[in-house]
């Protein structure tokens, strides 16, 4: 039987402009279909814009244009990102497609006539940024923790889905495919959500308060609850009840989002598909959140990273490659452009790019410009096809658990394993010595068989630089190439016309100059979202005398401190690389001495110190007059 895939991201919402998180979700989504693509997978990879709700509908009136004016205006500059960023979706859905707005009315209908919505009462405490209720307790200090803004407390009549009586089947299904929801934290997370007793879901908002939505089949008077109708985009996307294309990919489907929206995905949808007789989805695969510069990234803050401008700065392979690169799958990452531009030098411009570039002069020069014919392979050659052989069977597993950044760094190792060998059968040499021709040959040949190979494995990657090389490889058909081909060496057809090319990745120069114009600016990190002085006033900050300071052993920067704040303590300070142990003893230091205790090093640490940086390194914060031990910082 034929494989397939179906690959979807979540559909955002048009209230704002794409920034770099829309676009990690959709460039991950974007490799794994090529990925699948490349090993002959029918593929299906839809993504789309979320155009109804409150949400929208405020953002337009502020904007002083009509909902569906304003949704077609940001939904183009989505719809116009992703060929930007090489993005291949096969399909784009906007929530106010007539195709999808018929399939939602019918889904409602069916569960309605099943029995599974029915009419009631609801009041509440209403977030418009998450579009959800909120139960008290989920509340902190009586704000959306997403969001830290107060609720809307509604009371109003509407319509509800029997969640409630999915519960024990969810739970089951869960428990009975562990993968089902993947990394397994966020499946410990799903399960978490549901110890405590679901409540039914509010489907519905009156018309009276908005009408920005899907009509409900059975009144007039209401429209849809977003989420009921943003998750249908998953089904409509493949042509619900009985395309082609739903009998061929709903059963293989792959959903991709962020820990944000674990809740209406794990939760709503998985019961919502069971409501209306539709088959689970396969797997919910969940990542975590770029912040930048360790901030979440924010309007308000000014941080916001658009990725076409990082694109259209550093190209647009770094670009994908960094932020394949740098996060872990399931995990939160930290962006910043120093990072980036590290990546782009050592891993692109020296590892990478220095391989195609040497290979592809040496082969040129000692080779007439043609691929040489492979030799019998020596014990040093079978070693780089034993690693080849081995690097796209770890590609694949890493690919198997989505450890993007695993499979980068299998990658690289083959990519330096290469360099090394280049290194070591020094070709230059040989070229001097026209006995040695046979070999310096067969050396060549190696070293562009290298490149073919590494060509299919980055092209999920990186498919720009991918053609490139396939393009000075002299490779006539790009597209004959897969991992079908890469599992076998040798396949690099002799007499092949190289075509030497540009330098892939350009290092990038940071000039002192450019630092120079705007020194503290650049390099300070963004002011946090403000807070109120009751929320200051719970970090209680201490005056503590050091008593005793020794290295923690086997750590060449965690010093172990005994302090005096109300009684003995011990605190554990990376600052060992800028203070010695027995400086500090006798210091009056400043403690942060309410911080829930934790371990550093296995050893436990009551409180943190306070310090900051300086053009040498750390210094701690202290004082002009010596001040009482244990007094507060005010
Ligand atoms: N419209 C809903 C989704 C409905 S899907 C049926 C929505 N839209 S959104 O515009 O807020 O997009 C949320 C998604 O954007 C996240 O789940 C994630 O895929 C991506 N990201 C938004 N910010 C992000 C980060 N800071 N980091 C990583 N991804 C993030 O929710």
């Amino acid at each position: 039987m034929e494989n397939t895939f179906y690959i979807t991201t979540p559909i955002y919402y048009v209230n704002a402009s794409p920034h770099i998180g829309h676009a990690y979700t959709t460039i991950v989504a974007d490799v794994l279909a090529r990925y699948h693509r490349l090993h002959g997978f029918r593929t299906f990879f839809t993504t789309g814009t979320d155009e109804h709700g409150d949400k929208i509908a405020e953002a337009a009136q502020k904007a002083g244009v009509t909902p569906k004016e304003y949704a077609d205006r940001i939904s183009a500059q989505f719809r116009a990102l992703w060929p930007e960023l090489a993005v291949t979706n096969d399909y784009f859905i906007r929530t106010t497609d007539p195709n999808h707005v018929d399939t939602v009315r019918r889904i409602l209908q069916k569960v309605y006539d099943a029995g599974d919505i029915y009419f009631g009462q609801y009041e509440g405490f209403y977030c418009v940024g998450c579009e959800r209720f909120y139960m008290e307790k989920e509340l902190v200090d009586g704000k959306c923790p997403d969001h830290q803004t107060a609720p809307e407390y509604r009371k109003e009549s509407n319509y509800f889905f029997r969640m409630s009586k999915y519960q024990k089947w969810l739970i089951n299904h869960i428990e009975e495919n562990p993968e089902f929801i993947r990394p397994e934290r966020y499946r410990n997370e799903a399960l978490a959500f549901l110890r405590e007793p679901l409540e039914d879901l509010c489907i519905s908002r009156p018309k009276s308060r908005l009408t920005w939505g899907i009509t409900l089949p059975f009144d007039d008077d209401y429209v849809t609850y977003v989420w009921f109708d943003a998750l249908i985009n998953y089904v409509t996307a493949v042509g619900y009840p009985d395309g082609d294309n739903f009998r061929t990919f709903w059963p293989v489907a792959e959903h991709l989002i962020a820990k944000d929206i674990l809740k209406p995905h794990g939760i709503y949808w998985s019961t919502m598909l069971k409501a209306a007789g539709i088959e689970p989805y396969q797997h919910l695969n969940v990542h975590g959140y770029w912040n930048v510069d360790q901030s979440k990234m924010s309007k308000s803050v000014g941080n916001v990273v658009k990725p076409l401008d990082l694109k259209d700065k550093y190209g647009l392979d770094p670009f994908r490659y960094f932020l394949l690169r740098d996060m872990v799958f399931g995990l939160d990452s930290s962006f910043s452009e120093e990072a980036f531009v590290q990546r782009i030098n050592s891993d692109l411009a020296n590892d990478l790019g220095n391989l195609v570039s040497r290979s592809m002069t040496m082969a040129v020069k000692y080779g007439n410009g043609k691929v040489p014919a492979p030799t019998a392979a020596v014990a040093e050659d079978r070693l780089l096809r034993e690693t080849a052989a081995r690097t796209v069977t770890e590609v694949e597993a890493c690919f198997a658990e989505l450890g993007f950044h695993k499979a980068l760094i299998a990658i690289w190792e083959f990519i330096n394993v290469t360099n090394k060998y280049i290194v070591e059968r020094e070709p230059w040499l040989l070229a001097k010595d026209p006995a040695n021709r046979a070999r310096l040959e067969a050396i060549l040949y190696n070293l562009l068989e290298v490149l073919r190979i590494t060509a299919v494995l980055i092209t999920p990657f990186m498919p720009g630089s991918a053609a490139k090389i396939q393009e000075e490889l002299g490779i006539a058909n790009p597209a004959g190439q897969n991992f079908a081909t890469i599992r076998e060496w040798g396949l690099l057809p002799p007499g092949n016309e190289l075509k030497r090319g540009e330098s892939l990745f350009p290092r990038v120069e940071i000039k002192p100059a450019e630092a120079s114009t705007e020194p503290a600016k650049a390099k300070l990190p963004p002011i946090k979202p403000e807070i109120s002085y009751e929320e200051f006033e719970k970090v209680d900050l201490r005056t503590a005398k050091v008593l005793a300071a020794e290295m923690v052993p086997k750590s060449n920067k965690l010093i172990r401190l005994t302090v005096e704040i109300d009684g003995e303590r011990q605190i554990v300070a990376g600052i060992g690389k800028d203070y010695k142990p027995a400086d500090l003893v006798g210091k009056t230091i400043i403690v942060v001495a309410n911080l829930k205790p934790a371990k550093l090093m296995g050893v436990e640490s009551r409180g943190m110190l306070l310090a900051t940086d300086t053009e040498e390194g750390l210094t701690i914060l202290g004082f002009d007059r010596p001040p009482k031990t244990g007094a507060r910082i005010r």
